[in-house]
């Protein structure tokens, strides 16, 4: 087979066969396919698209690029959540340890972020001692022990999706329905999860920003984890403004934490209330989340995860040199507050990567004080901005020219969930 081929007859719009498509991911998984190659092909994929019958294959042929963990012998039922990621969602640190609280394992491997959306390892890191790289027993053994681990992905665990994903950051192939879905599930499903829910984000601060193209993301992904026995579901949730009030690594693990002691904002706790609801019910557990985390049981089960994994559940987290405020230019009433401004915010005053390989700093990001709804008066701080770099704040502020919307009237109140997909 030759690659050029196959590249010119997917930039033709012809169906690539199974039998071609093992052999491509083969060749970019070993290298024998070099980069170039394999960018050409992935932009003939965003074109061209993959029907069913390729993304079955391609999905499968990721999975199979590595090892796929066996989780039978938990005795917990296991299942998983993953977002597509958005501005302030911290839902996976307050979710993983609530879901295990029920009864359930939970077990996130999880990336780390690039440009405005930030990754869970990231915020994880914020807190000392922490660490993200676990040995496959030690991996097993805490979800049997305490039932949640946020962990590194480890390099066996879908390779393919390494170079894909590496490839398609620097070459503008990202925003590609079948490319996104085949390389979250292919992780998803490698990592041996039994239920799987999905929280696909649309509005500003999403991958995909369109509602109908996030709906069909979500039914990509919920027909690939069936079709590889995995019970996948989907809701469909508003990220068109940021997900409570911090967006920013250290600032968003205090959000976490106030939240499992009962003090999480209202937005951010009917997200999670929602998705464990539906963790719960894929693991076939008697439990009610909002009753366990009322109890306190969520909160000792973030105490032992961060504990079992080096991090001290007590010590202070660490806190910004410099705060600088962000003030409302008019007065009224806050119509919206546009998440990807504040992500990329929080992004420029430190609090996220441009490159891979760039250091993240624990302490950046921006901590809002007013909200959709509330009235103010022109000069009311809007948000406050924490960085150890003031050199950063006039692009934060920047950043955040336009992010404001100042109405006369109330505006509707806001739908965070607007579909279920199962
Ligand atoms: N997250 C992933 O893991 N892959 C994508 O393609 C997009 C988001």
């Amino acid at each position: 087979m030759n690659a050029v081929d196959l590249i010119v007859a997917k930039r033709e719009g012809d169906e690539l066969s199974d039998e071609q498509i093992n052999w491509l991911i083969n060749g970019v998984t070993s290298g024998t396919i070099p980069a170039e190659q394999t960018a050409a092909l992935l932009m003939a994929i965003v074109w061209r698209g993959l029907g069913p019958q390729e993304l079955a294959t391609w999905t499968a042929a990721m999975i199979d690029s590595g090892q796929r963990l066996d989780l039978s012998g938990l005795t917990r039922p296991t299942v998983d959540k993953h977002s597509t990621g958005g501005v302030g969602d911290k839902v996976s640190l307050v979710l993983c340890p609530l879901v295990a609280a029920c009864g359930a394992a939970v077990p996130q491997l999880s990336g780390r972020g690039l440009g405005h959306t930030g990754g869970t390892l990231d915020k994880m890191e914020a807190i000392a001692g922490w660490r993200a790289e676990l040995s496959h027993s030690q991996f097993l053994a805490q979800l049997q022990e305490v039932g949640a681990v946020i962990a590194a992905a480890t390099a066996d665990l879908a390779p393919a999706d390494r170079v894909l994903y590496a490839l398609r950051d620097v070459t503008g192939t990202v925003a590609s329905i079948p490319l996104i879905a085949s390389s979250i599930m292919s992780k998803k499903i490698a990592e041996g999860t039994s239920g799987l829910v999905l929280d696909v984000k649309f509005g500003s601060g999403a991958f995909l920003p369109d509602p109908a193209m996030g709906e069909e993301l979500a039914r990509t992904m919920v027909g690939l984890g069936q079709a590889h026995g995995v019970d996948t579901v989907a809701l469909l949730t508003d990220m068109d403004q940021p997900l409570g009030q911090a967006a920013g690594n250290a600032l968003e693990v205090a959000e976490s934490v106030e939240a499992l002691a009962g003090g999480g904002p209202a937005d951010l706790m009917e997200v999670t209330l929602a998705l464990a609801r539906e963790m719960v019910a894929l693991a076939g557990l008697d439990a009610d989340p909002a009753e366990v985390l009322a109890s306190g049981r969520a909160m000792d089960a973030w105490r032992a995860m961060v504990a079992a994994q080096g991090g001290n559940p007590s010590a202070p987290l660490p806190v910004a040199s410099e705060v600088d405020q962000w003030t409302a230019p008019a007065s009224g009433i806050i119509g919206r507050i546009d998440a990807l401004a504040v992500g990329v915010a929080a992004w420029r005053l430190g609090a996220g990567r441009a490159r891979k390989e760039d250091d993240v700093s624990a302490v950046a990001g921006v901590k809002l004080r007013r909200f959709h709804g509330d009235r103010v008066a022109a000069g009311d701080v809007i948000a406050e901005l924490h960085t150890d770099d003031p050199y950063r704040l006039p692009a934060a502020h920047e950043a955040l020219s336009s992010a404001l919307t100042i109405t006369d009237t109330s505006p509707e109140p806001r739908r965070l969930i607007a579909n279920r997909i199962a």
